[in-house]
């Protein structure tokens, strides 16, 4: 039996729709094992990979490899999205493997992307674009990286992505938006009536580019770049007002020598911060607590999940956070990228225990590493209801 007193904190487990696990062929950057953990410690009891593996998940064969690995690992419950594949059709085979199909810069232009984006819309599933304009990106490591990826990028993807939404229908979810603007035009495609939603991450609306012109500047290199503060500032309420449908991480796991080096990969690990990160703005009153919604049960509604919803209530996937100041300190994170363009800022909350399905999975420090998470949707339970079917 177990108490807690004052100082406790209990919200639901968090559902991130956007993370990098790197397995396969990834592994030295993150596993499942350290990435589920890092879910974990961050409150966060769902995770939606994404297909840049090594090989790319765009086929049955890789996608069944990843089950089979996640399967054995991960602590959290989980699901894969598709890669685009220039054959969408061989995707058809194994529908049951993938929640979603998901679009990178590179296929922005293919003759087949109209194809891969009606068979998502035909299985009912979400399409997931990284929205930047491969054309308008220059690839030069000497300039600042906001120079080298432009807004521009990102404004002609989104709106390449919206024509491409009307023309296929497919229901098409534009992630990690970064720019006041792309907000407004996702924005008005919604009250035109539009498929389309979209999502954010935490280092998009309290950091700014200014790291770029820092020691930082390898460590904050991402894709889409941070940016402008006043782009930074529009974000920040765009999330405050519940304009966005989900807060996501793009935990993108990279080791510390990678970034470090001449030509630095983008991305960095942001599991184990989130949802503090979040509780910071919400417990020193600058957010309404409605906000952790964007990274729980909405981003859940998007993908159909409803993760172990049914009628009367949902799972008992439940965080209990502990009142407690504490300072980002990356080396203790147990991804495998121990770095943080965070480092040094001081949150207020501490995962305390984390239960999934009832089951106790971490508590004080410590793994519970007999639990295994689920996969979606073949192992979800069948009975869902969700709030659009009601
Ligand atoms: O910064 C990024 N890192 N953006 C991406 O789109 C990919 C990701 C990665 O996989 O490292
Ligand atoms: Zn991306
Ligand atoms: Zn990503």
């Amino acid at each position: 039996r177990r108490e807690y007193g004052d100082g406790f904190l209990v919200v639901p487990g968090m559902v991130d729709i956007h993370v990098h696990m790197r397995e396969p062929g990834l592994e030295y950057k993150e596993d499942w094992r350290t990435g589920s953990m890092a879910a974990v410690k961050g409150g966060v009891t769902f995770v939606a990979d994404m297909p840049n593996n090594k090989p790319p998940a765009n086929n049955c064969n890789i996608l069944r490899e990843k089950l089979e690995r996640a399967k054995r690992k991960s602590i959290v419950d989980y699901a894969f999205y598709a890669g685009f594949n220039i054959r969408p059709e061989e995707l058809s085979k194994c529908k049951d493997l993938y929640i979603g199909g998901k679009i990178y810069p590179e296929d922005l232009y293919s003759p087949i992307v109209e194809e891969f984006a009606r068979l998502i819309a035909s299985q009912n599933k979400i399409l997931v674009v990284h929205a930047e304009d491969p054309i308008l990106l220059k690839p030069d490591a000497k300039i600042l990286h906001s120079i080298a990826r432009p807004p521009e990028a990102e404004k002609s993807a989104v709106k390449k992505t919206l024509e491409l939404a009307l023309q296929t229908g497919a229901r098409t979810h534009i992630t990690h938006i970064s720019l006041a603007d792309s907000i407004i035009e996702i924005l008005k495609a919604k009250l035109a009536g539009h498929p389309v939603t979209l999502d954010t991450a935490p280092h998009y609306f309290l950091l700014n580019d200014s790291l770029y012109t820092t020691s930082r500047k390898n460590i904050a290199k991402v894709n889409p770049p941070l940016r402008s503060e006043k782009d930074r500032q529009t974000l920040y309420i765009a999330v405050n007002k519940m304009l966005v449908d989900a807060i996501v991480t793009d935990h993108a796991p990279h080791l510390l020598e990678e970034k470090l080096g001449e030509d630095p990969p983008s991305g960095f690990p942001g599991l184990e911060v989130a949802l503090h990160l979040l509780l910071r703005e919400i417990l020193e009153g600058r957010m309404p607590i409605q906000v952790l919604d964007l990274y729980s049960f909405r981003p859940a509604s998007l993908l159909g999940i409803n993760k172990g919803c049914i009628s009367i209530g949902c799972d008992a996937d439940l965080v209990v956070l502990r009142k407690e100041s504490w300072e980002i300190r990356p080396d203790e994170f147990v991804s495998k990228a121990k770095y943080s363009p965070f480092e040094g800022a001081v949150l207020r909350t501490k995962t305390h225990a984390v239960f999934l399905r009832g089951r106790t999975v971490y508590e004080e420090g410590e793994f519970y590493e007999d639990v295994r998470g689920k996969f979606y949707p073949l192992e979800a339970p069948t009975s869902y209801e969700t709030l659009q079917d009601r």
